[in-house]
């Protein structure tokens, strides 16, 4: 940073950052940081609902407005009725709640999906203000930290190559990945302040056979 950007108190190159608490996703209301995660392990009884979930072969994907008091009966009414599941309902209200908390909102917008491919396999930045990504089962989101990447090849930066030749993740990198269970929220875009420091990610590779339960939440 040039003395003079210093002086006009440019911001420093995003980071990310990470938690054992959940109190600690406050964190991502610092200016320089675009991804904030709370670091945790799901109890037995949540790895539970979401096997017995992911095992009833109804593949499915919710989308629906939710509020902290709405969200339980309306994951009831459309989860797979296996026994436990309370336990992940419980799980996503919680994080409904703190969502909304968090960013003083009445209702959050919800995908909870069952995922057999990568939805989005290619480095990008979110066009919202913070979205919350949870992986309840499969590989976790991956992204790329600042000095991992050139955001000039994103998008049609990439003249038409795939990541791995455009030129976007260095030659040194390591992609980063979220664990299971853990919450991140990322920076998007639209976060004021924050257009070109969009948190870089993307779906993980999904191998035959195997499935992700992801779970999104969005400022509705
Ligand atoms: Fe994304």
């Amino acid at each position: 940073m040039s003395v003079l950007e210093e002086s006009f108190g440019a911001l420093r190159s995003p980071v990310s950052d990470f938690s054992e608490e959940l109190s600690g996703l406050a964190g991502i209301y610092q200016d320089d940081v675009n991804l904030m995660v709370w670091q945790r392990q799901l109890d037995s009884d949540t790895e539970k609902a979401v096997f017995k979930v992911l095992s009833a072969g109804k593949s499915f994907s919710l989308n629906q407005i939710v509020s902290p008091e709405n969200v339980s009966d309306a994951l009831a009414r459309r989860l797979p009725n296996v026994d436990g599941r309370d336990a992940l309902i419980r799980d996503i209200a919680l994080l409904v709640d703190a969502y909304c908390c968090l960013f003083d909102l009445n209702t959050a917008g919800l995908r909870l999906t069952q995922v057999d491919r990568a939805m989005c396999p290619r480095f990008h930045v979110d066009q919202v203000p913070c979205r919350l990504i949870t992986t309840y089962a499969g590989p976790a989101t991956q992204w790329l930290d600042e000095q991992s990447l050139n955001r000039q090849k994103l998008g049609r930066g990439n003249n038409g190559q795939s990541d791995s030749y455009s030129g976007l993740i260095r030659a040194d990198a390591d992609v980063q990945q979220i664990s299971v269970g853990d919450v991140a929220l990322l920076k998007g875009e639209r976060w004021e302040g924050n257009e070109g420091r969009g948190a870089v990610h993307r779906s993980p590779g999904v191998d035959d056979g195997q499935y992700r339960l992801l779970l999104t939440l969005d400022m509705a």
